[in-house]
């Protein structure tokens, strides 16, 4: 990695050795907010790494869409890649069209209903568990949904303690990259009890999917699952028998943990955020509830429910502005080349920051307010799509953008049949950065049974 080139503007504030470090690390999120104020481009160093942080909407655009140029890699995917391997989310762009063309289908639009058939089981599986009156951790019900979702479209038919063990290890892992990431390697290579819990959950999650991957190859049938796909995927532009012409078990793994990652993390932390901002927000929450009542038909939403689903679609998508899953994301220049009339070397680390973009007031007005009616049909063209970048851009544009607006329309619209969740007065809560993708810290939830039309007392 080259040092970035500081005819940039140094953002203000660094200290000797440090540089930002500190900064960093006690809010990164103010931190990414206060960039702009600085330039188009802002050069900061953290940790080890030296960045420039990108925060002008078009070149933005230009790093996400150029992708030869500005391909996968930095600070953030190049620890990534550690555990998550050569999957479609941290491959360099030499693998990428070939990987994103086998995975592809697994993704198309006719896929969604029986996906759909899943998110709605499995929202209704964990809320039915839910006793009114009671404080619930909002993060790990709202996780508890996604993972199980998850777990049932891409490997159906792997035994619960194998999905269990990987769930346990995905959590250590998600927590450690993001620490290690802010390292030096020769500080990183120390085996504290960190580490080593960090490297077990790391060879431990390998081996499952292995397993889980020998077992589908053993009964080679067809469980309609993702699983199920990536082992009959072809590469279609291989000669017939070809080297490659299918995903190697290596590489089915990578996938599946890039997947596992990718959908589990970002929809968890989705909903939670939006049960949080429902409980500050009465009045959007009545009109979800009148949503719902009007168009579920017995407390459980469905894929054929979607289309008339607009206000619980609109609260996701402001919920996903506000807080952006995928908040901060790196790449490397694989040549020497220019952005902003301005030479930038190759090996030079570049930031990206969605949650900086969507809070910009001169993209989104009034951009602190949760105000889910932006996204409505009128106001939402006023909305530049590069100023809106929850699922990326370009041909790395997220592959499950559909897979998740369905997944979180349909478990919020589920809960909000049945459920109001108060906010605890007095407790804190606060975004957590600190992971590979945005959640809160500390929400904590109380559950009031709702008595809505068309619902039973039991589902
Ligand atoms: C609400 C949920 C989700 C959010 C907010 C989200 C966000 C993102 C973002 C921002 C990117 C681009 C990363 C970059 O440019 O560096 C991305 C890529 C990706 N996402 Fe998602 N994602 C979500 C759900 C999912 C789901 C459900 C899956 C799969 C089941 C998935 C799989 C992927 C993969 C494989 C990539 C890499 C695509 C490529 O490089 O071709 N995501 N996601």
């Amino acid at each position: 990695m080259m040092q970035a080139d500081y005819s940039f503007v140094t953002a203000p504030g660094a200290v000797p050795l440090l540089g930002h470090t500190l900064r960093f690390l006690r809010d990164p999120l103010r931190f990414l907010r206060s960039l702009p104020a600085f330039g188009d481009i802002v050069a900061i160093r953290i940790g080890p790494f030296s960045a420039l942080v990108v925060c002008a909407p078009e070149l933005t655009r230009r790093v996400l869409v150029d992708d030869r140029t500005f391909d996968k890699g930095g600070f953030l995917f190049d620890r990534s890649r550690e555990f998550l391997g050569n999957g479609l989310g941290t491959c360099p762009h030499k693998d990428h069209r070939r990987q994103r063309r086998m995975i592809q289908p697994a993704f198309h639009q006719a896929r969604l209903p029986g996906y759909a058939r899943e998110m709605s089981a499995q929202a209704r599986a964990v809320v039915e568990t839910w006793q009114s009156g009671r404080t619930v951790d909002v993060l790990a019900e709202t996780t508890a949904i996604s993972l199980r979702t998850t777990a049932a479209t891409i490997f159906s038919a792997a035994p619960a303690a194998l999905r269990e063990s990987l769930a346990a290890d995905l959590a250590t892992l998600e927590e450690g990259v993001f620490r290690r990431m802010l390292l030096p390697r020769h500080v990183d290579a120390v085996p504290t009890p960190g580490k080593r819990r960090y490297d077990r959950a790391q060879a431990r999650s390998r081996q499952t999917i292995h397993r889980i991957i020998s077992a589908y190859r053993a009964d080679n049938a067809d469980h309609g699952d993702l699983m199920s796909l990536l082992l009959a995927a072809q590469d279609d532009l291989a000669a017939p028998g070809a080297v490659g012409a299918r995903l190697s078990d290596d590489e089915v793994r990578d996938q599946v943990m890039s997947f596992l990652f990718a959908s589990t993390d970002t929809i968890g932390k989705a909903l939670a955020w939006a049960l949080y901002l429902l409980g500050s927000h009465p009045r959007t929450a009545e009109r979800l509830h009148a949503e719902v009542d009007a168009v579920l038909t017995d407390g459980v939403a469905t894929f054929e429910d979607l289309p008339r689903l607009e206000e619980t679609r609109n609260i996701i998508t402001e919920t996903m502005r506000l807080y952006p899953p995928g908040w901060l994301l790196t790449r490397t220049t694989t040549v020497d080349t220019e952005l902003g009339g301005r030479h930038v070397p190759a090996g030079t680390d570049v930031v990206i920051s969605p949650y900086q973009m969507h809070h910009r007031a001169d993209l989104y007005t009034d951009p602190e307010r949760f105000d889910p009616d932006r996204w409505g049909p009128e106001r939402a063209k006023a909305i530049s799509r590069s100023a809106h970048l929850t699922f990326g851009a370009g041909a790395r544009k997220c592959i499950g953008d559909s897979y998740g607006m369905t997944e979180a329309t349909l478990a919020l619209a589920t809960i909000a049949a049945r459920w109001r969740l108060e906010p605890i007065p007095g407790r804190k809560v606060k975004a957590a950065p600190y992971a590979l993708a945005l959640g809160p810290k500390g929400l904590f939830m109380r559950t009031v049974v709702r008595q809505a039309k068309g619902v039973r007392n039991s589902y």
